[in-house]
C-alpha cells in the first residue's frame, strides 16, 4: 500500500476535532500526524511535520486561520490546505481563493462519512512541487553576540548577511541593541532608503502593535539594495534583497509587553525570510530580548577580544548555555583581533579551561578594510572580496551551511539559561 495521507487538524473547538477523528479512524490511507488550536501552532506544525494536507479553521485565537493559511502557503507549497468554516462569507472565500486554498469545507454542512473521501480530494488536488523546488521552511535564525562589546560584532552581523544576501537568500539583519544600535549607521540604510519617511519605527511602537500585519511590517523595514555594477559577479540579477530592521529611534527599555510582542514579531518574520539574523547589544545577555533571539536561534556566533575579562565572559556565556539543552555545536566563537595581548594564546585558554563550543576561528586585523566599510556604506563582503576580512565572513557563512543544522528552537532557553548562568556566578 502507498503511504497513508498525512494530515494536520488545527481548530480551536473540540467538537470538531472530534468529529475528525472519529470518521477518520477507519481510513487506514489517512494519519492524522498533529493537531493544533491556532493559527501560530498550525504553522509550527506544518514546519515540523510537512504534512500533505492541513484543516484549518478561521475564526481561532493567536492567528486566524486565513493569515497562517497565507503564510503556509508562501512557505510550504506542498502542502494542501483546505479551510474550515461554519462563516459562509464571500469575501472569506475569495481571500482563499487567492490565497491558493484548496478546498473550503462548510463545517455545519459536513458530514462524519464525507470526511475521508473530501481529505482524499483535497490530497489529489494539491499542487505539483517539483522535486528541486524545496520547501523554504521557516527562517533559520542567526545571532551574533560580543559579549564584551567593541570586538566587531555588527561588522559580522553585517558581512554575514550581505553574504546570504549575494547566495539568493531573503535575509533580514534585525538590529538588537536597543540603545546605541549601529546597522543603519554602518549600512546608511536610512540615506539610500525609499519611502523613508512614511516608515514605521517598529521596534519603538512594537508594544502597541498587537496586530502584527505582514503588509504593515515590510513597509517598516529598510533596504540595503545595491544593484547593477556596485555588486560581485555572481550575485543575482535582481540585486540584493537585504532587509534591515533597524534599532528603535529612541531610548527603550523592554517591558514584558514588549517582549512578548517581540516574540510574536520573530514568529511573523519567520514565515517572510530565509534568514533573520540578529546583531545583540554587548553584555546584554540577561535582557529578555537578547534571549529570545538565542530562544529562536540555530546558530550563536560569539565575538570576542582576546583579553582574559572578554574570554572569562565567553566561558561563562558558553558553559552555562551547554548547562541548558542547547548544545556547544550551536556556538561558534570569533575572536577578534581588536583587542589582543602578545604572547596571549586565547584557544589555549579556552582549551585549559575545557570551554565547551563548537569552532573557534580568528577574525583578521585590518582596521583599513574594517573602517572603510564602516564609514562608506559598503560591506566589505561587497566592496573588497578579495580582502581577507571578505575571504573570513564567505568562509564563515559558507561552514555555518554546510554543517548540518542544529536544533532550531529551543524554547524557553531564556530562563534555563538564566539559572544556570546564576549557578556559574555563584561558585
Ligand atoms: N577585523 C577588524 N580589524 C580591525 N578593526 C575592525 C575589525 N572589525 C571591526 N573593526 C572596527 O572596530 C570598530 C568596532 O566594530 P563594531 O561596531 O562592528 O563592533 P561591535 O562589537 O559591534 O561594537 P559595539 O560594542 O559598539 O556593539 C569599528 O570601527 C570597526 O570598523
Ligand atoms: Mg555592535
Amino acid at each position: 500500500m502507498s503511504n497513508p495521507i498525512r494530515i494536520v487538524l488545527v481548530d480551536d473547538e473540540d467538537t470538531i476535532l472530534d468529529l475528525f477523528r472519529r470518521s477518520l479512524e477507519k481510513a487506514s490511507d489517512i494519519q492524522v500526524v498533529g493537531v493544533g488550536r491556532n493559527g501560530r501552532e498550525a504553522i509550527q506544525l506544518v514546519n515540523s511535520l510537512r504534512p500533505d494536507v492541513i484543516f484549518l479553521d478561521i475564526n481561532m485565537p493567536v492567528l486566524n486561520g486565513l493569515e497562517a493559511a497565507a503564510r503556509i502557503a508562501s512557505r510550504f507549497p506542498r502542502t494542501a490546505i483546505a479551510i474550515l468554516t461554519a462563516e459562509q462569507s464571500r469575501e472569506f472565500m475569495q481571500q482563499a481563493i487567492r490565497i491558493g486554498v484548496r478546498d473550503y469545507l462548510d463545517k455545519l454542512m459536513l458530514r462524519p462519512g464525507d470526511i475521508p473521501d473530501a481529505v482524499r480530494r483535497i490530497h489529489q488536488s494539491r499542487p505539483f512541487v517539483s522535486d528541486e523546488t524545496p520547501d523554504r521552511g521557516l527562517a533559520s535564525v542567526w545571532t551574533f553576540y560580543g559579549p564584551k562589546g567593541n570586538a566587531g560584532t555588527t561588522t559580522q552581523a553585517i558581512n554575514a548577511s550581505v553574504e546570504l544576501s549575494l547566495m539568493g537568500y531573503d535575509v533580514l539583519l534585525v538590529d538588537l541593541d536597543l540603545t546605541q544600535g549601529d546597522v543603519q549607521f554602518y549600512l546608511q540604510t536610512d540615506r539610500q532608503g525609499e519611502e523613508a519617511d512614511d516608515h514605521l519605527d517598529i521596534l519603538s511602537n512594537l508594544e502597541a502593535l498587537s496586530d502584527l500585519e505582514e503588509e504593515r511590517i515590510r513597509n517598516g523595514l529598510q533596504s540595503f539594495h545595491p544593484q547593477g555594477d556596485d555588486l560581485p559577479e555572481g550575485a543575482p540579477d535582481e540585486g540584493l534583497k537585504l532587509r534591515v530592521l533597524p534599532c528603535p529611534t529612541g531610548f527603550h527599555e523592554p517591558s514584558e509587553a514588549w517582549v512578548e510582542n517581540l516574540g510574536s514579531l520573530i514568529e511573523l518574520l519567520s514565515t517572510m525570510f530565509d534568514f533573520i539574523v540578529f546583531d545583540l547589544a554587548p553584555g546584554r545577555i540577561f535582557e529578555r530580548s537578547s534571549a529570545l533571539s538565542l530562544d529562536y536561534s540555530e546558530r550563536i556566533f560569539l565575538v570576542s577580544n582576546q583579553d582574559i575579562a572578554s574570554l572569562k565572559a565567553v566561558h561563562l556565556f558558553t558553559r552555562s548555555l551547554s548547562r541548558t539543552s542547547c548544545t556547544g555545536d550551536k556556538v561558534s566563537v570569533l575572536l577578534s583581533p581588536i583587542l589582543k595581548h602578545p604572547g596571549f594564546d586565547a584557544r589555549k585558554w579556552f582549551a585549559d579551561l575545557k570551554t565547551p563550543m563548537g569552532s573557534v576561528t580568528e577574525i583578521p586585523f585590518d582596521p583599513a578594510t574594517a573602517h572603510k566599510a564602516a564609514s562608506s556604506g559598503w560591506p566589505y563582503t561587497l566592496s573588497d572580496r578579495q580582502s581577507e576580512l571578505a575571504v573570513h565572513s564567505i568562509n564563515l557563512v559558507h561552514k555555518a551551511l554546510n554543517q548540518e543544522p542544529v536544533t532550531a528552537r529551543s524554547p524557553g532557553l531564556w530562563s534555563r539559561f538564566h539559572d544556570a548562568l546564576k549557578g556559574a556566578i555563584g561558585r
